[in-house]
């Protein structure tokens, strides 16, 4: 029994890191953004990352996104050691298995709405109607259903946070990492972007870690993991 459950248990690790370590500089412009981290995210799980500023958490997320490389240590993504691919793979595995947001939305206002979302989808090379029903899905759980044709910044920053969260969804990936997704928005509407988020992760089994400033956010997910100079100083478990 107690083998079965160990088993499960690292079966459903979707995220893991392995003395994470990331430096920028060097010689007296040395800096140790990330020193030696450790975790391990299980499916279905909602993590917050909360820290100072500076503490460390944008380059963590970055790297566990597979946005930059780290200086040391291992990223296993489905048990995949992302690091160990080439360039193109990586863009490869980014595409198909983490959905990013950001605090700024980070939308390419030239185009519009629904092709915002599709342009990964059309990367991962999903079939126009497959991928044109997924969109409509998406906005329509979303509740901008009526926006697809406009440009991003023809919305309200919620709205634009909810295209970036269909974006984020768009190719099913094993993992949504949000930055700061709250961080331009006003404490409603960044509180109904929040219980999206709660939502898919209850509602759906997704996987997100978030960083968030926001103790109330922070202690209405999962687990808060605490950085303090690029270190877990602790992790709390929310009931
Ligand atoms: N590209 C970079 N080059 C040099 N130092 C950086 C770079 N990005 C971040 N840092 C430094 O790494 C540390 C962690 O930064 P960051 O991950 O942005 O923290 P946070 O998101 O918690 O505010 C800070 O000291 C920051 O100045
Ligand atoms: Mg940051």
């Amino acid at each position: 029994m107690l083998a079965s459950l160990t088993y499960n248990d690292s079966f459903n690790i979707v995220l893991e890191t392995k003395n994470l370590t990331k430096i920028y500089g060097s010689g007296p412009n040395k800096v140790v953004a990330i020193d030696n981290v450790n975790i391990k995210i299980r499916k279905g799980e909602f993590v917050s990352i909360i820290g100072p500023s500076g503490s460390g958490k944008s380059t963590l997320l970055n790297i566990l996104g597979g946005l930059a490389r780290p200086t040391k240590g291992t990223v296993l993504i489905d048990g995949i050691d992302i690091f160990a691919l080439n360039d193109h793979n990586l863009s490869i595995i980014r595409n198909r298995k983490i959905g990013f947001v950001f605090q700024s939305y980070n939308l390419i206002n030239r185009t519009s709405v629904l092709r915002n979302i599709e342009i990964p989808a059309i990367i991962a090379g999903i079939d126009e109607k497959i991928r044109r029903k997924r969109i409509m899905e998406l906005l329509d759980m979303l509740g901008i259903s009526d926006k697809s044709n406009y440009k991003p910044n023809q919305l309200s920053g919620g709205q634009q946070q909810r295209v970036a969260i269909a974006r984020a969804l768009i190719n099913e990936p094993s993992i949504i990492l949000a930055d700061e997704p709250t961080g331009n928005l006003d404490t409603k509407t960044g509180s109904e972007v929040f219980n999206i988020l709660k939502m898919l992760v209850k509602k759906q089994n997704r996987t997100i870690i978030m960083v968030t400033h926001s103790p109330d956010l922070a202690d209405a997910t999962d687990k808060s993991i605490i950085l303090r100079d690029g270190i877990i100083e602790k992790e709390v478990e929310h009931k």
